[in-house]
């Protein structure tokens, strides 16, 4: 496996500073130095930036960005992907200096979603100061666990299943099916979940579905379940939708709510969630999401 883990979004705005005041106020994130008046900056650790907002026409994921672990399989990647016919762009000086990296390429996924690569990601060491007083988020070693995971639209589940796991080398942690209604001929929905190389349980999962904002939901990782409980109290305090309340995940245990983001897409916010040692481990397949709780549209 190549790919280390998922290292920072890329987010359209209409109203970048809607997002400033989300992610400092809400998240706790601490802004980053190089941002501008429309682009910025939120970091959560020793990382420059996770994510980075840009003003857009639209509120929406623009890209996500893995981070992979040298430049041999940088470019052992890129290989991969063009013996899979997949076209993809090397990033200029410009790109790759605003995401504080040494080599970016950029491509979209069977899906459309567009996806980087990167690899030499550079450490500023700044002191994280949460300007909320989070005393740090989930991140490893240097920030080598990634900031959290995401969850991608899929439509074509299967096919984009492929790609993930027999081009870009990710592995199989859960595979989670559940139906919408108790209609007989409902057929479900499906969700992948892959994991990197890192202890999170999933840095990325494929949902068989579509959405506006092309983004299912990101998440952030906390390290204690009162940072949860405070976060939920400033988001009920701005009146920031709940789109799911607390609950336990069955598959990777993320204790975590659900609230709804200035992209137009929610952003899972827990603590707990597990760390594998992925030498002896055995992938789930799971039909309950939740052991209690995440009450979807409360
Ligand atoms: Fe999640």
């Amino acid at each position: 496996m190549t790919i280390n883990s998922i290292s920072y979004a890329i987010i359209g705005a209409k109203d970048p500073a809607a997002w400033r005041s989300f992610g400092l106020e809400v998240l706790g994130m601490m802004e980053g130095q190089s941002g501008s008046e429309n682009r910025v900056l939120l970091r959560c650790d020793e990382r420059p930036f996770r994510f980075m907002v840009v003003e857009h026409e639209a509120d929406a994921l623009l890209a996500t960005g893995f981070e992979v672990a040298s430049q041999r399989h940088f470019a052992e990647l890129g290989d991969a992907l063009a013996a899979a016919g997949v076209s993809y762009e090397q990033g200029d000086a410009l790109e790759a200096a605003q995401r504080h990296v040494r080599g970016l390429i950029k491509f979209r996924d069977p899906a459309g979603n567009a996806i980087e690569l990167c690899h030499g990601a550079t450490l500023d060491y700044a002191k994280f100061v949460s300007p909320q007083g989070i005393d740090a988020f989930e991140t490893g070693f240097n920030g080598d666990m990634g900031f959290g995971h995401a969850v991608l639209p899929a439509p074509n589940l299967q096919e984009a299943y492929r790609f993930y796991t027999e081009v870009l080398g990710f592995a199989d942690s859960d595979y989670m099916h559940f139906k919408l209604s108790d209609d007989p001929e409902d057929e479900g929905m499906g969700l992948h979940f892959l994991h990197a190389d890192n202890p999170r349980h999933h840095s990325l999962a494929l949902f068989q579905g579509e959405s506006a904002a092309n983004c299912i939901h990101l998440m952030l990782e906390v390290r204690s379940v009162d940072e949860v409980g405070y976060c939920l109290d400033r988001a009920l305090a701005r009146e920031i939708p709940i789109t799911s309340t607390l609950g336990r995940h069955s598959n990777d245990r993320m204790l975590s709510f659900y609230m709804m983001t200035p992209g137009g897409f929610p952003l899972e916010f827990g603590c707990e969630g597990l760390q594998i040692d992925w030498a002896d481990f055995t992938p789930t397949v799971t039909d309950l999401p939740s052991l209690w709780g995440h009450k979807w549209g409360a």
